[in-house]
This record gives C-alpha cells, structure tokens and sequence, in this order.
C-alpha cells in the first residue's frame, strides 16, 4: 500500500491539491465555439445527457466509468481468465471482495443499478416501505417498478445548502423509529444507508450515525442494506471529519462500515473505476435468495454480464480504493472548487462533498420558477458559455405523481462531477471563471419546458425547450464580452 501522506503543505499561498500520480496516457480535447455549441444543445434538446462528447470541452457529467484507470489495473486486463463458468478472474474478484469489503458471497452484476433490480425483485412485496437517508434516481426506480415505495430520513439540515454539518447523509433516528411504528415492522423490507447521498451534494453519512441505524435494525430484526458506489470517498471524509477514525486507515474504516451492513452492493462504475458490480454479504441465505437472478437478468454468476477483463480491472480497483494518496484525489479537488466559488460568492452546496461541485441553482436562478427547471436551464447555459457539461440534479430527474402533476425535488443543483484523476488544476480553474462571468450575467437565463417526455427516468432521454430566446441573448452577452474567443 502506498504510504505516501495525500496532503502535501505549502509554506505560502493557496492551498492546492496536489496530484499524487503522472499522466501517461492522454485524450485530446476540444472547445468548438460558442455557435456550435448553441446548436448542439438545440440538437440535444437542451438536455446534456444528449450531447456528443465532440462538442464537449471538460466532461463533468458524471464520475461513473469515468475515473482514470490505473497502471495495474490496464495491467491486470491483460490477465484475464476468459471462461464462461469457473473464471479465475472471479476468483480473485471474490478475493478482493471478501480482502476490502470483508464480505465472503458476491453475486456480479453488469452495473449499479442491476444490483438495485435483483435485490428490489428478490426482497420487496407490492405495498412495502423501504426506509433510506435519501434515494438515488434509479434505487427510486427499481423500487417502484416492484411496487414498494421509500421513505426519506435525512437530519432536519439536510437540504440546506450551506452548513457547517460535516455529516448531511446522516440518517434521523428518531424519524426512523417513527416511520417503523407507523408502517409495522413487517411492512418494511430492508433499511438503505447510501454513502455519499447523490443527490444531495455527495454528502457523507458518520460510523456513529451508521451504528444507530444498526441497533434499530437489530431492535426491529430489519436488514440492512448498505449501497457503497461512493464508499471510499465516504471512508475518506469519515477520516477527515469523524474524530473517533481520525487515525483509522481507510482499509479499517471501509471494513468497519461494510461491517455494520447485512447487505453490501455497489457500482463498479463508481467504486473501483471499472465496470461491473455487485452485491455481497456474509449471510448465506440472502446470496442464496438472488443467486437464480444473476444468470436470469445478468449473465454467468462468474461474470455477471459484463467481459472478464472488467472484472479483472474490478479486483485491482478494489485494492486501490483503500489507497489514501489514491481516494483523497477526486474529495481535494472538489474542496478547491467549492471553496474557491463559495469565496466569489457563488451558491454552492457545503460542506463540499464527493462526486462533484454541486452549484445551488434555486438561489443561482432565483428568477426561474421551479417547474421551468432552474437546474437544467443552469446546465444548458453553463454548456452553452463554457463547453462544460454537468448534470441537472433537480426536478427533471424527479419523477410525476400518480396523477400525473410534478413532483418538485427538494433541490435544484447542477453537478459538476470531478472524477478521480481526470481534471487538472487549471481545467477546475477555467470551470470557476466562467461559472463567475456567468453568475454575473445569470439574469439572462430563462427556463426550459419539455418537449418530449419519457414517463421513466426521463432525464437520460427526455427533451426540452427555452421558454424564450435568452440562450441567443447569453450567446450574444458572451461575444460582447469574449471578443472571438472560444
Ligand atoms: N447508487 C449510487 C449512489 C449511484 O451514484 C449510482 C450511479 C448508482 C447507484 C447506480 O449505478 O450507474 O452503475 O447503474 N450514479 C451515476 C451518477 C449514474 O452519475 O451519479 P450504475
């Protein structure tokens, strides 16, 4: 394990996170102009999850299968034990499992959210409660598709957006013991603790908070399902913020965490910079109520549909999550952004998180009423003047009532995720400028309305309109003020 310390000390000056790795493989990049990229959002109808990355400059849109990829692990693909059944590759998989996670059955699934299908069809009955410190878009999905419904548990300053509390993710025990006494304790399938909540800012959840909700599941005889694609950047803050682990290593806080759990799942995409995931335990009779899905939705219970070399990149990526110099990366650089726009005045969620710089677009847009969709229109115009592609986690990622009517979300943020050993310090430095120039000039966005509307997870396909010409009057503000530039 590397033992090199993740924070270097300046003498002088700001504090800059340093890369603790070099680049040896690169992609180039361009930054096609102001008018093309007016065209590509009308093309993609103003939703960033349709742009084509040759329009994109920086690609802040998500971490998922994203996160540069290590020597080793590049290395470790080329060993690949391609077999259908019985693979070695599994092997080591279910050894880097059971060495990191310290969970000994492992089903492998092709992604995340293939992991939320199989335990939502294995575990949950029409009419269940499925009590979580907050949901993802696709758990949310898997859930309902099953015919359950969640209940959010979050501390009462959750949602604010600026806070000192180091621990946003934490779960209200006392609304916990509520929603249990009011549902019945047999209405509820399993409790979810999701490190690093999504869609709240990448906000970490503390050991304490995460020993509480044990003792009810234990009280109640509940499971407890921990979801840990954000897993080690959550370990990572729990360092830093928890005074109990301050001089824990990541390894010991990971396993005291995926300890505390019956039921461990994750996204590779996220977890280990691969592909793949997969969902482990230590109680036989939970693997043994999924197993018969994995080859039904996923592929061989050796593979799990994704290639063998995935797998491989899996294994190695999982050894390297407990890496300090490795983990601390994506978490430095997103304080450095938040920080430095929170000093500009800039609205962004704090304390900064993981995942990303989540901007807070309801008080950036003050001006757009929330069902013209203030986090996408911010996503659109951030593009539009900067070639920086994020992500609108806000209503257009919620989803309709059963009448039909919007259900607005509790927040509008725009993400610019910062996956692990991507960016530079000058890309972030760009992303802060013009995010500057374009606060200065944020009364000229307006909203968006949909055009196209899929009735499931609608954000990924889903297309929108202005409600006005402001992206040619942005456009316009911008040459004003950029000359030619790009
Ligand atoms: N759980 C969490 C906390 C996630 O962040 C994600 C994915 C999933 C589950 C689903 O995993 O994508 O492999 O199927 N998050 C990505 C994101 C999509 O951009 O935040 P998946």
């Amino acid at each position: 394990m590397n033992q090199q310390s993740p924070v270097i000390h300046f003498y002088k000056g700001e504090n800059i996170p340093v890369e603790l790795h070099k680049t040896r493989i690169v992609q180039k990049l361009f930054l096609v102009p102001i008018e093309r990229r007016l065209e590509a959002l009308r093309e993609g109808g103003y939703n960033t999850f349709q742009l084509q990355t040759t329009d994109v400059f920086l690609d802040m849109l998500t971490d998922s299968g994203t996160n540069a990829m290590s020597d080793n692990q590049l290395a470790a693909m080329m060993q690949a034990d391609d077999a259908y059944a019985g693979s070695q590759s599994f092997v080591r998989l279910q050894k880097a499992v059971e060495d990191i996670l310290g969970k000994k059955y492992l089903l492998p699934v092709h992604q995340g959210r293939a992991a939320e299908n199989v335990i939502s069809r294995a575990f949950i009955k029409p009419g269940n409660i499925i009590p979580m410190n907050y949901h993802f878009t696709t758990v949310l999905a898997h859930i309902m598709e099953n015919g359950g419904k969640i209940e959010e548990l979050l501390c009462d300053d959750a949602l604010e957006m600026k806070s000192s509390n180091p621990f946003k993710g934490n779960m209200d025990i006392q609304k916990l013991e509520a929603c249990i006494q009011k549902n019945g304790v047999e209405n509820i399938t399993f409790i979810r603790m999701e490190a690093s909540t999504n869609l709240i800012g990448g906000q970490p959840f503390s050991i304490k908070n995460l020993l509480e909700v044990r003792v009810i599941c234990d009280k109640y005889g509940i499971m407890l399902v921990l979801d840990a694609s954000l897993l080690g950047e959550n370990a990572y803050l729990i360092k830093q913020r928890e005074e109990t682990f301050k001089e824990n290593s990541i390894a010991d806080i990971i396993k005291t965490m995926t300890g505390i759990a019956d039921l461990v799942y994750f996204s590779a995409r996220k977890l280990t910079s691969s592909r793949g995931g997969g969902i482990c335990t230590n109680r036989k009779e939970l693997y043994q109520k999924m197993e018969a899905l994995i080859p039904l939705f996923e592929g061989f219970l050796t593979y799990g549909g994704i290639s063998i070399r995935e797998v491989e990149a899996m294994a190695v990526g999982m050894y390297e999550t407990i890496d300090e110099s490795m983990i601390c990366q994506s978490p430095n650089f997103i304080k450095y952004f938040v920080e430095t726009l929170d000093s500009k005045g800039i609205p962004v969620v704090t304390p900064p998180g993981v995942l990303g710089c989540h901007v807070d677009a309801m008080s950036f847009c003050s001006h757009i009423p929330q069902n013209e969709y203030p986090a996408g229109a911010l996503a659109a115009a951030f593009y539009l003047i900067s070639g920086v592609r994020g992500m609108e986690r806000g209503t257009i990622s919620s989803v309709r009532d059963e009448k039909g009517d919007e259900i607005l979300a509790d927040v509008e943020l725009l993400r610019l995720a910062v996956p692990r050993r991507v960016f530079t310090l000058s890309q972030i430095k760009y992303a802060v400028d013009r995010m500057e120039w374009l606060y200065e000039n944020r009364k000229l966005i307006g909203g968006l309305k949909f055009i196209y509307e899929p009735p499931v997870l609608r954000f990924f396909m889903g297309k929108l309109a202005p409600t006005s010409d402001w992206p040619l009057e942005l456009m316009a503000k911008f040459r004003r003020d950029f000359g030619d530039s790009l």
